[in-house]
């Protein structure tokens, strides 16, 4: 299956077996993570993989593979890191390699950080699946395009479908006069924000890489110093499809 067809079929994986990927399709991943495309180029980012010995879980389930993911700490960092690894979330999905982003597990003290400059941000799991890691349009659990934007727009779509911390999508689109988008980030209430608030950015990425992969030639990102705002809502950028 292609990538762009993964994103109406994907689906968090949270059942793996324990026998490790090949080394080639390890290599397979390291390469396609140095030509993943950065939301940000200013921004340096690291990842490092591990096994379930370095890291600590909240979760009941092991994977024999994570991606700690690390960042510098400046602009639009969290959306950066979306951006790039949901590339990869969607490459490993179409090679039926099962993935799921962790924002509920952490480096352990095992761990030595090979990269102290930059912060712990987020953790992928991933592994051959035990069961599927594809489903039916119909199964997934979304909101419905006319509650993420302000004109419904079938090229959105792809966006609608994107992962997000506990499902929260907390994603808007506005259109603008001149044929560009905005997206906007919703402000959740204090509860909701010292929770999923940290990772909501990272949604951001996440959806904002699925316009990519759609939009591949004609995808262009950037930040207006002067934007509409939305009220309840945070801007996050300008782009064109
Ligand atoms: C930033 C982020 C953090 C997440 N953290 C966790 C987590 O700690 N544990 C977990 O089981 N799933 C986690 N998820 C997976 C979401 O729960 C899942 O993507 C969402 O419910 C939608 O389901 P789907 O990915 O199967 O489409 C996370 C997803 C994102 C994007």
């Amino acid at each position: 299956m292609n990538i762009e067809e993964t994103i109406f079929k994907r689906q968090s994986c949270r059942t793996y077996s324990q026998t490790p990927l090949d080394e080639e399709t390890i290599e397979e991943i390291k390469t396609f993570i140095k030509q993943a495309k950065p939301l940000n180029k200013n921004i340096k980012w690291d990842y490092d993989l591990v096994t379930s010995n370095e890291v600590k879980s909240l979760l009941r389930w092991d994977a024999p593979h994570y991606l700690l993911l690390f960042s510098e700490e400046k602009e639009n960092y969290k959306e950066n890191i979306g951006f790039i690894f949901q590339q990869l979330d969607l490459y490993l999905q179409s090679r039926n390699i099962g993935s799921c982003w962790l924002g509920m597990v952490s480096p352990n003290s095992n761990y030595k950080n090979k990269n102290p400059q930059q912060k712990f941000i987020i953790t992928i799991s991933f592994g051959k699946p035990a069961t599927t890691t594809h489903r039916k349009i119909e199964e997934f659990n979304r909101k419905k395009l006319e509650e993420i934007t302000d004109t419904a727009d079938e090229k959105l779509k792809p966006a609608q479908y994107a992962p997000s911390a506990t499902n929260s999508q907390p994603w808007y689109f506005t259109h603008n006069n001149d044929g560009t988008y905005n997206i906007y980030r919703k402000n959740f209430g204090f509860i909701k924000k010292r929770t999923i608030g940290k990772w909501n950015p990272i949604d951001i990425g996440i959806t904002l890489a699925h316009l990519y992969i759609t939009n591949k030639e004609t995808f262009n990102f950037h930040i207006e110093e002067n934007p509409s705002e939305k009220k309840g809502y945070t801007y996050e950028g300008t782009f064109e499809l």
